[in-house]
């Protein structure tokens, strides 16, 4: 297989990135595009020279395709996602979903089933992770460059004012900031949390959550919608030196722990391989990247933010909601 052939189930907003991106890629043919509401199907499709349909079965009858991204929204912003990625894995289709892989976890690990049973790729786009200077930070920590790993410190907040329900902000958001913990420090084995509003939200719009990794390194997560601008901050320490990567992609700063030189990276500049030029372009990089793995046919269980991994942050999510509900440390 030279070109991976795509379709796109639900042309919001993220359908239509997903359609740029996957326009723009050599290694990808964009075949068609789905949407229920038939004005938004119809203007993709023009824009992106691809066949339009209305229903999943449509597509799924008169297309031959590798694979299809879901972009669709729903509850908590994964309310939708379950019935087209279980349609498309049925019928033998490769699956990149929108985070989060579902707001219900039972969902979300019939999903992972679903795809183990068929031998399909399950991708969850967990974005954020993958720009150059978040590579060379992972790099650093499977390298031992920092030693043992000790924390993770992580902050993740934007505006939202949107109130959906009491846990949109845990379920939709949160998904990116775990994913980028258990990037570094592998999957988590207990959890706690703190959540808080301001007055008149009905939405648990802050949280605080610590976790226990299950090779003993501890964290914690700052998490809010009501602080503003896009803030993103991850610093991670280790016996050996530790480092603090800025707002996704823009500077990554290793500080030994003795001795030797701080290091400082910035995104590459215009022009070069990695660059980014806004946070959209960490679609660009993601989407091209699951392109290559499922055209190169790497082993499942070594595909990069798989749908394993999107299930691991909605475990994590759950287990916090637990916690903040019962006062209690939750096991996972
Ligand atoms: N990775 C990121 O950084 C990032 C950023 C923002 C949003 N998202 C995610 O992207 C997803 C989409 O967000 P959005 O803002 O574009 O949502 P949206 O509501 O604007 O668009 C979703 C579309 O899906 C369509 N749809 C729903 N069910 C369908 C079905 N069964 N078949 C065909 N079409 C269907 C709807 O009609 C709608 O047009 C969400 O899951 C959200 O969490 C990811």
């Amino acid at each position: 297989m030279d070109t991976l052939k795509v379709g796109i189930i639900g042309m919001g907003g993220i359908g239509n990135t997903h359609a740029g991106v996957y326009s723009d890629d050599e290694k990808a043919d964009l075949i068609a595009v789905c949407d229920i509401i038939k004005e938004k199907a119809d203007a993709a499709a023009e824009k992106f020279g691809a066949t339009a349909y209305y229903s999943v079965a449509e597509m799924l009858k008169h297309e031959k395709l590798d694979a299809v991204s879901v972009t669709t929204a729903g509850q908590e912003n994964g309310g939708d996602h379950f019935v087209p990625v279980m349609e498309a894995l049925e019928a033998g289709l490769h699956v990149l979903c929108e985070k989060p892989l579902s707001n219900d976890v039972a969902r979300a690990r019939e999903m992972v089933r679903k795809a183990e049973e068929k031998e399909l790729y399950l991708g969850t786009n967990l974005n954020h992770r993958f720009v150059p200077l978040a590579y060379k930070a992972k790099e650093w920590v499977d390298s031992g460059k920092l030693g043992d790993l000790l924390f993770i410190n992580m902050e993740l907040w934007i505006e939202n004012p949107n109130e959906t329900s009491p846990f949109f902000h845990f379920r939709a958001l949160h998904p990116h900031s775990l994913d980028v913990m258990m990037y570094y420090c592998g999957f988590a084995k207990r959890v706690h949390a703190f959540a808080m509003r301001p007055k008149g939200r009905i939405n648990w719009s802050n949280i605080s959550v610590n976790i226990e990794f299950e090779n003993g390194a501890i964290g914690h997560l700052s998490g809010s919608y009501d602080a503003g601008r896009l803030n993103e901050r991850c610093q991670v320490a280790g016996t050996g030196g530790q480092f603090v990567l800025d707002q996704v992609y823009e500077k990554l700063t290793f500080y030994p722990r003795r001795g030797g030189d701080v290091e400082v990276y910035h995104n590459p500049p215009e022009g070069e391989e990695g660059h980014c030029s806004g946070f959209g372009d960490t679609f660009i990089h993601r989407i091209r990247h699951w392109v290559r793995q499922v055209l190169a046919g790497v082993p499942r269980n070594e595909i990069d933010a798989s749908g394993v991994h999107g299930l691991a942050a909605q475990e994590i999510i759950e287990g916090a909601i637990k916690s903040f509900q019962t006062g209690t440390v939750v096991e996972l």
